[in-house]
Order: structure tokens, then sequence, then C-alpha cells
């Protein structure tokens, strides 16, 4: 009996079907329409070095080391995480440059990271927002024997309103900004203010008022860290839904978007930022009719192929089609209109993820598709190296 694991299997077979016709891709299937993806990275790239800012994109949404790296090579200064162990994923395939963009209070994971800073030439950042998140930091480091001056840049995360991680502005920060100061293996690299809770406002008006007040905050702390004689090298921070208005803000010098890379169905019902580029979207669940009835459809893709948090998939192909959750494997698909067709069995469908950094965790590859969705070749696998990197 061969000991080679089932998802290295399901690897060599899909990659027996490079070249071929997408007809030939196994479902349930995550596939990435390369052409538009590209262009995906081509406009926030012209959008960034338009405004000389730096673009840092969240691996989160692909856990790709592929493609953090297109990322880079359209001029990306790194990528940021949520993980270490997702970090750690990036950095053993080759990632370069790497933001732990929240604060790691155990000393295990600390130790792993440690570990990674002596032994991998990647360049790591971490945020913290406590004292105690900073001495472990510091004390990892030290046991590790990472004593190097300014190992490691160090963000001090501010809550700027979504209420989740993060020190209250102002004097809080400060004080911690002080104590990062006296660590010689920490460079203080700036601030992380990121308003999760915005991205998802549905109209423009409502999001520029959430990052009103973020904005404010991230101010009030630059002045207070200015008075103590601390000057602050970069504000880090905005996803797809805000990155326009920090950009516009003058204060973040770095953008952190994730999911604009691919655009799922969720992110699609924001109102676009008049001043933002359109993205387009990227991902899919190529799934097929695996069962008929007479109103409606069963497609052998269920919530173990794509997430749920964030409401439905969007059907792309069939039009009009109304999508229900039909359990674990199946989905089931109705008439959304009196035009609509019902698909036939073995009939391909298309999905558009609700929630694309989910749905991508559920699965080992991306098959990439070049030359569209009906009519495309598979042209590469792309490696989910950080899939279940969740410590
Ligand atoms: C700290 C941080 N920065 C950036 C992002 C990217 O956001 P988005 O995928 O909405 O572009 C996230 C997403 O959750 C995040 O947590």
């Amino acid at each position: 009996m061969s000991a080679q694991p089932e998802a290295e299997r399901r690897w060599l077979r899909a990659a027996a079907l490079i070249g071929l016709g997408v007809e030939n891709v196994d479902t349930p299937a995550l596939v990435i329409d390369l052409d538009a993806m590209e262009r995906n990275l081509d406009r926030i790239a012209a959008f960034a070095s338009a405004r000389a800012l730096r673009l840092r994109p969240h691996a989160k949404t692909h856990k790709s080391a592929e493609l953090a790296q297109a990322q880079m090579a359209r001029g990306a200064v790194g990528v940021c995480v949520q993980k270490i162990d997702e970090a750690l994923a990036l950095a053993r395939a080759g990632v370069a440059d790497i933001f732990i963009s929240n604060e790691v209070i155990d000393p295990a994971k600390l130790r792993r990271l440690s570990e990674a800073l002596r032994t991998l030439p990647t360049r790591f950042a971490i945020a913290v927002d406590s004292a105690l998140g900073l001495e472990r930091l510091a004390q990892a480091l030290l046991e590790a024997g990472v004593t190097t001056p300014l190992s490691i840049d160090v963000f001090i995360e501010i809550d700027v309103g979504q209420g989740r991680c993060g020190l209250p502005p102002g004097a809080p920060a400060v004080a911690l900004a002080q104590r990062l100061l006296t660590q010689p293996a920490l460079r203080f690299a700036g601030l992380q203010a990121y308003h999760g809770g915005a991205q998802h406002l549905r109209s423009a008006n409502e999001r520029t008022g959430a990052l009103h007040a973020s904005a404010q905050a991230v101010r009030q702390t630059l002045d207070a860290l200015a008075q103590a004689g601390i000057s602050t090298p970069l504000v880090t921070g905005a996803g797809s839904g805000t990155f326009s208005i920090e950009a516009a803000s003058g204060l973040w010098g770095e953008l952190q978007c994730g999911s604009y890379l691919f655009m799922d169905a969720d992110y699609a019902q924001n109102q676009t930022d008049p001043g933002a580029p359109e993205f387009e979207h990227a991902l899919f669940i190529k799934a097929q009719v695996m069962s008929r009835g007479q109103d409606h459809a069963v497609i052998d893709a269920g919530h173990k192929s794509h997430a749920l948090d964030s409401g439905p998939p969007a059907v792309a192909w069939p039009h009009d089609l109304a999508w229900a959750n039909g359990g674990d494997e199946h989905g089931l698909l109705s008439a959304a209109t009196p035009r609509a067709r019902l698909p036939a069995l073995g009939e391909t469908v298309w999905l558009i993820p609700g929630h694309c950094d989910p749905t991508v965790n559920l699965h080992d590859f991306y098959v990439g598709l070049r030359g569209g969705l009906q009519e495309g070749r598979v042209e590469r696998l792309i490696r989910i190296d950080a899939r279940g990197a969740l410590g």
C-alpha cells in the first residue's frame, strides 16, 4: 500500500490536467481566474504607487507563498499574516518579509517565531498591545539567543474603532512605546491601526464616517508620541473596503488590504468608494449538478467547500439562480427569476464564495485557470501553504 497522503494524490491528479480545458477539472474545486486576479494585482499596485504608499497585502486571504510573491513582484514590500504558524509556513516557502499583524501572547508560539528569526532569512515584524506581550516577546528572543540590536520590527496596535485588539489611543500607546524603546532587540516600527468593523459597511459614506474617527485616534496617538519625543516611522492598516480613505488621510503610510485579490460575494455588496479602483471576482468554486428535482438542482459543493460566515455564495453561472444551504456537501439551486434555467444533471455550476479567507482555508490548492471560466485552460496549481496554520 502506498504511503502517499491523499492530499498529495489529489494534487497529482489535478496537476495531470495542466494544459487541458476547464471542463476536466474535478469538482468541487477552488479555482482562480488568473486573468482577473492579475488585473486586481495591477490595480492595487498602481493605486499604491501613484500615492507613494507602501503596500503590504494581508496573506490571511490567500495563505499562499506563490501569491505573496506575485504581490511582492508588483511592488508590495511584504505581506501581513495573522498567526505565527501562517508566518512560518510562508517563510519556509520563501516569503522574504512578513508582518504578524496582532499581538501573540503565548510563549510557545513566540519561541517558534524566535527560532525562525534565528534560522530563516525572512524579515519579521509583529504587533503588540500590552506590556506583558512586549515582555514575553523580548524574553523569547533572549532565550533563543536573538540578541542583535533591532532584530525585529514591532508595531504598537491601537484600537481605532473595531473594539477588538489594540490599546486605547494616546497615552497608553506612548507608555508602551517607552517600554519598547528600552528593549535593544526590538525596533519601534510604528502603529498598527486597522478598523475591521468598517470594511463591510455598505455605503461609502458610512465607511468614511467610521474612518474619520479612526484617523482622529491615529492623529491623537501620533501627537502624544511626538510630545513624548518619540518619532513614529509608519502607520500601517486598512482593508479592501476602506483603503482609499486611509490612503487619502495622509496618516497611513502602508496598506494591508487582502480580499481585493479575490473579491468575494460579501465584498461585492459594498458600494464602491469613488476614489477606489474596481476589483473583479477572481475566486470561484467549480461544482456540478449531482441530483435534479422538479424545481431544484443539487450541486456537489456544500459548506465544506466554501464558508458561509459572511453570507451565501453567489451563483456566477448559470445566471438567475438562487442558492440555499443543502448541508455539508450539498448546495440547493432554484430559479430566482422567471427566465432562469435550472442546470441539468452533470452540468457545471460556478459559485463566488461568500467569504474568501475561510473558504481558502478549506482547500489544499488552487486550480489556476487562464482564459475564463467557460473556455479556459488549467495553467498551474497553486499551493495553499498555510492551510490550517491556525496556531
Ligand atoms: C489586521 C488586518 N489587516 C488587514 C486585513 C485585510 O482586510 P480585507 O481582507 O478586508 O482586505 C485584515 C482582515 O481581516 C486584518 O485583520
